[in-house]
């Protein structure tokens, strides 16, 4: 673990070189659990295979909003029955989401709010994490109704997310403070699926999807600079 955490100041010292955490990964494989979908990199567009986890939704609404690709589906509904075995219940919102489904949720943001505030909230179509069948929104049963919000990091179950859910290959990808890097809002009720192994780094160092691909994969990364290097997806 010390190599790790040398290796992430490493990483880190990159970054900041830069002065930016704007960078491509080229060539990306749709399956690979360690894609990067952020506001520089495009969910490729190219069709996935996606199932049904076998886990409740939120709302029976919602059932059919809920695909992961298969390793993500499985791994969750091992996450649901770990937080079951705690006494908790989590509920799906929203999985797999295609391009169309993506640009019509940005837009009604936008009917509420700011284009910027739209920004750091919700991606844009092509650059959602959930396009890619990795991602879920998740809720809690004490909390049912208070919907996708800060205050699910401090119920029950989503304090047992942010403590758990990196023993069964997801982590919470956009934490609190770190929307320099991220370019989104905290949202604790939001899950990628990576791994165990990466989950368990990633919790241990402390760090975002972003730090983490640049310490195991810097030597792929492309940096932007200038004018690319401002919001892509703007
Ligand atoms: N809320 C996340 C960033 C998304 O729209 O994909
Ligand atoms: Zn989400």
């Amino acid at each position: 673990m010390l190599a790790m955490r040398a290796i992430a100041a490493l990483a880190m010292g990159a970054a900041m070189m830069f002065e930016s955490w704007a960078f491509i990964m080229p060539h990306q494989d749709p399956t690979d659990t360690l894609i990067l979908v952020n506001k520089y990199n495009r969910a490729p567009a190219v069709p996935i295979t996606l199932v049904k986890p076998d886990i409740p939704p939120t709302r029976e609404a919602l059932s059919e909003n809920i695909y992961m690709q298969p390793k993500a589906a499985a791994a969750l509904e091992e996450l649901f029955a770990g937080a079951k075995a705690d006494g908790l219940t989590l509920l799906a919102t929203s999985g797999f989401r295609s391009y169309s489904t993506q640009k019509a949720i940005f837009e009604r943001k936008l009917e509420t709010m700011s284009e910027k505030a739209a920004n750091a909230s919700v991606a844009k179509p092509g650059y959602s994490e959930h396009q890619t069948g990795l991602a879920m929104d998740v809720e809690g049963l004490s909390s049912l109704g208070i919907g996708l919000v800060d205050d699910f990091g401090e119920t029950p179950e989503g304090k047992w997310l942010a403590e758990n859910c990196h023993e069964y290959g997801f982590i919470i990808r956009y934490p609190k403070g770190k929307t320099d890097i991220t370019g989104y809002i905290y949202e604790p009720w939001h899950v990628r699926y990576v791994g165990k192994e990466a989950a368990a780094e990633i919790a241990a160092l402390d760090v975002t999807l972003e730090e983490y691909i640049l310490m195991v994969r810097g030597d792929r990364v492309k940096f932007l600079e200038g004018e690319n290097a401002d919001e892509s997806a703007e």
